[in-house]
């Protein structure tokens, strides 16, 4: 519960986000807020001051007045009582240094560095004690387990090797393949759609989460696949927040990643596959989870069936590609975009929300 002498600060969307995977082991080893050191280092490094690798700083950067040594209260948007945070130190983090480092950008058009200097560069650090987690809607909480909960599930169903895959789309054939190739080599597959603040544009999560739920009742199989749910916010980080991705999976229990084409990216601020190529530098033992790289792959007309450049030996001709402008387009018009691109369930999942005003 909160306390009368306390100082009560309400977190903001996208801090609750960080304060829940502190709070429920997806952060690990994190315990809090990080401080100068860790920022820098991380910035610099992408390692903690203790030496474990931590690529994007998690900081709480607030104008909340308070000192070092006080005792806050934390609250989520909805006012619900989530902690304490013990402040060990106030400082001002170089934002643009931030930028340069984690998202190999200053660009303000870039939706990170954007959400970065908008929540500003004076940051409060310190552990966090846990109360509760913020609320959920029912559609995401009858999906939620903690990284406690799903390496229990896993345990229980005998999974040795699992593979997590993120996103913030619904998913489209593309993605299903994907899903689907490295089920093929694993025990089990996790679903692990991200549910916290995303870009406009990108389709919102209540809606994704339909789309996810009609492919595990029709198209994928019970036995070998959970669909969990990922409380983070998106960084749009491209290589750094795909070694986020793949830590957060870790520590919720899977033991394979998958990464394809420009995983976490926006815009053409990374290479296609930069987000791969970062792990050739990281020691996988030490990381503790493994990542599967994945061509950019496509619906092939000759094949018949999707396919990368890798095993589909056809012209760019008979390869069917669709910009996300296109396929919006086509389905806030109400047309069913051909089922080589999206199972006809999701396309129609996907109407009905343009239809209630989706933009
Ligand atoms: S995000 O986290 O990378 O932004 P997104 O939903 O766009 O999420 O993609 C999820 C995963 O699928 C990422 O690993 C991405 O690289 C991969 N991916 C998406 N589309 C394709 C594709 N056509 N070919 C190969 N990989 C893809
Ligand atoms: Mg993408």
């Amino acid at each position: 519960m909160g306390s009368a002498e306390n100082a009560a600060l309400t977190l903001s969307a996208r801090q609750a986000s960080d304060f829940e995977l502190l709070a429920n082991g997806g952060f690990a080893p994190l315990r809090g807020f990080q401080g100068s050191e860790d920022w820098r280092s991380v910035c610099e490094n992408m390692r903690l001051t203790s030496g474990e690798i931590w690529p994007i700083p998690i900081t709480l950067a607030t104008d909340f007045e308070c000192s070092v040594g006080d005792v806050i209260d934390l609250k989520a948007p909805n006012g619900k009582q989530l902690g304490r945070l013990k402040v060990e130190e106030i400082f001002e983090k170089d934002v643009d240094f931030e930028a340069e480092k984690v998202y190999r950008t200053t660009d303000n058009e870039h939706p990170g560095v954007a959400a970065m200097r908008a929540e500003g560069s004076r940051c409060l650090a310190g552990p966090i004690e846990v109360d509760a987690l913020p609320d959920h809607d029912e559609a995401f909480m009858r999906r939620y387990k903690t990284p406690a909960e799903t390496r229990a599930e896993f345990e229980k169903r005998g999974w040795k090797r699992i593979v997590a895959f993120q996103t913030r789309n619904p998913i489209h054939r593309a993605h299903e393949y994907l899903t689907k190739a490295a089920l093929e080599i694993c025990d089990g597959l996790f679903i692990h759609p991200l549910i916290g603040e995303t870009k406009k544009g990108d389709i919102p999560a209540e809606v994704r989460m339909r789309c996810y739920e009609v492919l595990m009742e029709k198209y994928y199989h019970p036995d070998h696949v959970m669909l969990g749910v990922n409380p983070g916010k998106m960084h749009y980080a491209g290589p750094r927040e795909a070694v986020l991705h793949a830590i957060i999976r870790r520590n919720y229990g899977c033991t394979h990643f998958i990464v394809g084409r420009d995983h976490a990216g926006v815009g053409d601020y990374y290479g296609t596959y930069d987000a791969q190529r970062i792990f050739d530098d990281i020691d996988l033992n030490e990381l503790g989870i493994t990542p599967l790289f994945f061509e950019h792959t496509f619906w092939c007309n000759e094949c018949q069936g999707m396919g990368s450049n890798k095993t589909c030996p056809h012209p760019q001709e008979s390869r069917l590609f669709l910009s996300g402008t296109k396929v919006r387009e086509m389905l806030s018009a109400g047309e069913t975009p051909p089922p080589e691109f999206t199972r006809e369930e999701v396309a129609q999942i996907l109407i009905d929300a343009y239809k209630e005003g989706l933009d």
